[in-house]
């Protein structure tokens, strides 16, 4: 339909975005109907004010550190696992309990672009090379099961750990498809609920929306803090409260160490009374482009390390460590009842952030450019921005080593957070776990091999060994195959047992 006789070019005339009609005449009858279609399915009254908040809080905190406005976690909010080894079996308790009762739901951000990564499909298909060839997706999905399982013969009841997995307009069919391909990894399929987070227009500095081609707006996912929208207006909240969901945890797809649902972690928060909970790994060093949890003002943030001073970011406490070392990992613990809140109340009052990126753009002659410096902004909300508001916040800190191991850029040499990096974090997490429960590696001639093997540089692993989730979920149950044994590497332990894939170097 004509845009001049359907009211939407005079819509667009208020809103200052007549320019995405530009090329109209030139656009196909499809084109002109697809066309249709996106602009009428947006608000740009409300765009152009999430564009004029966001810009005008940009620029404000450009000016203004946030140093003197800082305090640390206080411990009495603190659960480490390196410090209060005592109470972890009892908080891992009161976790399996509360997944017995199927009350826990896992809520998976899986709806980023992974543009560093560079893959044209969703980052939870990606393959690291583990031995087994195991995808992201895979790997959580099978420690969602043992997860059940451990819970289940505990509790002597069945259960289930609903997986919400939120995707974005581009991933949302590839990741459908991948796991009907995949028979949902032996999950059942009606405990997988997929569900869509939206997506805003990239803009130039004068708010105007970006065209990408003649009749195509430049669309980006609205960050994962685009989660609580979605939640509500997707219905999720309600399919929650059906099943009975009382506490949530939320991760990204893109660390290959998460514990999805880790029970220690549910059942530190849940013996907290706590309504939000952040997992965060130690910050060692000052200049780590990290955000920090901490307190600002006396609420809950997360501080990034462009937002304050170097002197602040290397102030150091009385044991020595960071002052400001609560690394925030995007691992949180919601109340059911908390979530409800922000979704119904406090989401509208999320400003988003503005990121300055390299926008494709197309010129008045039609020509597509590929700008070399930014010029233009995305908009995003963060999935951490609401920890402002929450009654009872609790702060869990865990070993790196152990729970953390992104994967966000290609392989490259000296490579920060690859498929390489994520593979050694792994297999090096197993290698500990096989060494826990009194298993050895030894080498061609027989020999124990050391248990840090020296890692040269630019060579692999020396020793690889992976352990599927479906036998172990954090090295719990390994003694009956591994104790007092000795073997070669490559080790894989899955369901069917042992297999030493490299014997002899053959
Ligand atoms: P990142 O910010 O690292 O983005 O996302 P990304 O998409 O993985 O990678 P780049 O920046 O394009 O290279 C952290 C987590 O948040 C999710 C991602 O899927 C990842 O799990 N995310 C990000 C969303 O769910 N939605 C978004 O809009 C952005």
């Amino acid at each position: 339909m004509d845009p001049s006789t359907s009211g939407l070019a005079q819509r667009l005339a208020e809103a200052g975005q007549s320019h995405l009609l530009h090329f109209w005449n030139e656009l196909s009858p499809a084109g002109q109907a697809d066309l249709t279609l996106e602009l009428q399915g947006m608000d740009f009254q409300e765009i152009n004010g999430f564009f004029k908040n966001a810009m005008e809080t940009s620029s404000n905190s450009k000016h203004e550190k946030m140093d003197a406005r800082m305090e640390p976690v206080p411990r009495e909010v603190l659960g480490s696992v390196m410090k209060d080894r005592d109470s972890l079996k009892d908080w891992e308790l009161i976790g399996l309990r509360c997944i017995s009762q199927s009350n826990v739901a896992v809520l998976l951000l899986a709806g980023g672009q992974g543009t560093r990564l560079g893959v044209s499909y969703p980052k939870g298909m990606y393959d690291v090379g583990l031995p087994s060839h195991k995808t992201l997706f895979q790997i959580q999905a099978e420690r969602i099961l043992k997860l059940q399982q451990l819970a289940e013969q505990k509790h002597k009841i069945k259960c289930c750990i609903p997986w919400y997995i939120m995707t974005s307009g581009r991933t949302m069919e590839p990741t459908k498809d991948f796991f009907s391909r995949h028979n949902y990894f032996g999950l059942d399929k009606d405990n997988i609920i997929f569900f869509q987070q939206g997506m805003l227009p990239a803009m130039d500095y004068n708010g105007k929306i970006i065209l990408e081609g003649k009749g195509k707006l430049s669309m980006a996912p609205d960050g994962n803090g685009g989660l609580y929208r979605a939640l509500g207006n997707q219905g999720i909240m309600d399919d929650m409260e059906r099943r009975g969901i009382e506490f949530i945890h939320v991760y990204c797809v893109d660390n290959i160490l998460v514990k999805v649902a880790d029970p220690a972690f549910v059942g530190f928060c849940v013996q907290k009374g706590a309504d939000c909970g952040a997992k965060v790994v130690e910050k060692t060093n000052p200049t780590e482009a990290v955000g920090v949890v901490c307190k600002v003002d006396g609420r809950y943030q997360v501080v990034e390390y462009s937002e304050i001073t170097l002197e602040t970011a290397q102030k150091r406490s009385a044991d020595g460590r960071l002052m400001f070392s609560a690394g925030n990992v995007a691992n949180h613990f919601f109340s059911f009842s908390f979530l409800r809140d922000v979704v119904e109340k406090y989401e509208p009052k999320l400003q988003h952030h503005v990121a300055q990126k390299k926008i494709p753009y197309l010129d008045a002659e039609g020509q597509l450019i590929k700008p070399e410096k930014p010029n233009g902004i995305k908009m995003e909300k963060f999935v951490f921005d609401i920890f402002q508001f929450a009654k009872t916040f609790v702060v869990y800190e865990v070993l790196r080593e152990d729970e953390f191991s992104p994967l966000k850029n290609a392989d490259s040499q000296d490579g920060k957070d690859t498929p390489t990096t994520a593979r050694h974090a792994l297999m090096s997490v197993h290698h500990r776990w096989l060494l826990n429960a009194g298993g050895h590696f030894i080498d061609e001639n027989g020999r124990r091999m050391p248990a840090i093997p020296s890692l040269k540089d630019g060579t692999d692993l020396p020793i690889k060994c992976e352990i599927s989730p479906l036998v172990s979920y954090g090295g719990e149950g390994l003694e009956e195959f591994v104790k007092g044994r000795e073997f070669h590497p490559t080790l894989m332990i899955d369901g069917d047992g042992v297999h030493e894939l490299v014997k002899n170097g053959v």
